[in-house]
């Protein structure tokens, strides 16, 4: 039995933002966020989409992908619906995931989100893989989707440059291929992880349990995002490069055997540090940030997207992702495609 990635999607908003249409309302360049983060571009969504229109669009993609034409009939073969985001439609409820199913006509599926920020995809496969593998559940839709720029801070250059609007979906299933040993395929293992003493380093403070708003209070800004850039940058390399190198070891394999490696698209300078430590050629990072920036739980499942629909992406690969996120959470997945 194993638990295989049969379909992927991915949906980018309209509206392209360059560094330097950036630079004409803040205080900032296409060099300085170039040569800081390795970022070009980025999506916004329109003042009418939400998280959850981005996620359902990219569902779709990868229904279609999978019987095209057919997307609503194998919308109700799907027996869960997972999303990963950290800007919900509502704060609380309803989930991001039960407005996906609703729009997609899904009649027999339970839905949750997932609550890991940036690493939201990679827990959202691990969940999904594992609730499959007991065996009463055959297709899983697993959707990262965020909207960052409607919690970002727009005064604080330090972050708005950082992020971006999309969504990446992939529908997972339970299969007959082998799990185990030769010819395996699918989810082989994952890394989930977590250090909550870091959760003031990536924080929207206002609104939740801990801060909400009062009656009549006078709002000055929106809930934000707020970040200590040099914190979260020094725990990502080191999250990095543990989790692959932990992936790899509790494999028994070693980098050779790595086609790609999808990571979490926050700063090229983060993967390029990893590479470093890990003493592997970049050219084994599948890297999108230049067109899109972060856009937090999407950024793996649009990159697997782009990358499987790149044809170089071959049945029996053995590929690796890993992210980091608010939290902090980190974590990685070993796949054979
Ligand atoms: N444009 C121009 N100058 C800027 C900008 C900007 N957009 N932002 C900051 N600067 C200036 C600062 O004011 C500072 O100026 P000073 O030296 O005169 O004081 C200088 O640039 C250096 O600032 P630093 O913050 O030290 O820059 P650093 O090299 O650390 O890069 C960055 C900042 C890119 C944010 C880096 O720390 C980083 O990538 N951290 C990780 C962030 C990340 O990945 N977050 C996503 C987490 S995923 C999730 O869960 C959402």
């Amino acid at each position: 039995m194993a638990i295989e990635i049969i379909a992927t999607g991915s949906y980018l908003p309209q509206h392209r933002v360059t560094n330097d249409e950036l630079a004409k309302t803040m205080d900032t360049s296409d060099e300085w966020i170039r040569s800081h983060t390795g970022i070009g571009a980025r999506h916004f969504a329109a003042d009418d989409e939400a998280t959850s229109d981005l996620g359902y669009k990219a569902a779709l993609a990868a229904l279609e992908s999978l019987a095209p034409g057919k997307a609503a009939e194998t919308a109700q073969t799907i027996d869960m619906v997972i999303v990963g985001t950290s800007s919900p439609d509502y704060y609380g409820f309803p989930s991001v995931a039960c407005i996906i199913q609703d729009k997609l006509g899904i009649k027999n599926a339970g839905a949750f989100d997932v609550v890991a920020a940036c690493t939201g995809f990679v827990y959202s496969l691990e969940t999904a893989s594992g609730m499959l593998m007991a065996g009463n559940r055959k297709r899983a839709l697993v959707i990262g989707s965020d909207t960052l720029s409607r919690i970002t801070d727009w005064t604080d250059r330090g972050t708005a440059v950082l992020f971006g609007d999309a969504a990446g979906a992939v529908i997972l299933e339970r299969t007959d291929a082998p799990g185990t040993g030769t010819g395996r395929r699918g989810i082989i293992r994952s890394i989930l992880g977590s250090d909550g003493s870091g959760a003031q380093s990536l924080i929207c403070r206002r609104g939740g349990s801990r801060n909400p708003w009062k009656t009549g209070e006078v709002i000055e800004k929106p809930s934000h995002l707020e970040m200590n850039g040099q914190a979260v940058y020094n725990f990502a390399v080191k999250a990095f490069t543990d989790t692959l190198t932990r992936l790899l070891e509790e494999e028994g394999i070693t980098m050779d055997a790595v086609k790609k490696i999808i990571p979490h698209q926050a700063n090229k300078r983060i993967i390029q540090a990893a590479s470093k430590r890990l003493g592997v050629s970049e050219d084994k990072f599948f890297m999108n940030m230049e067109k899109y920036a972060n856009t937090s739980n999407a950024t793996i499942p649009v990159a697997l997207d782009e990358y499987a629909r790149s044809g170089d992406l071959k049945k029996g690969d053995l590929i690796m992702t890993v992210g980091f996120g608010a939290g902090l959470t980190y974590g990685g997945n070993l796949i054979v495609w």
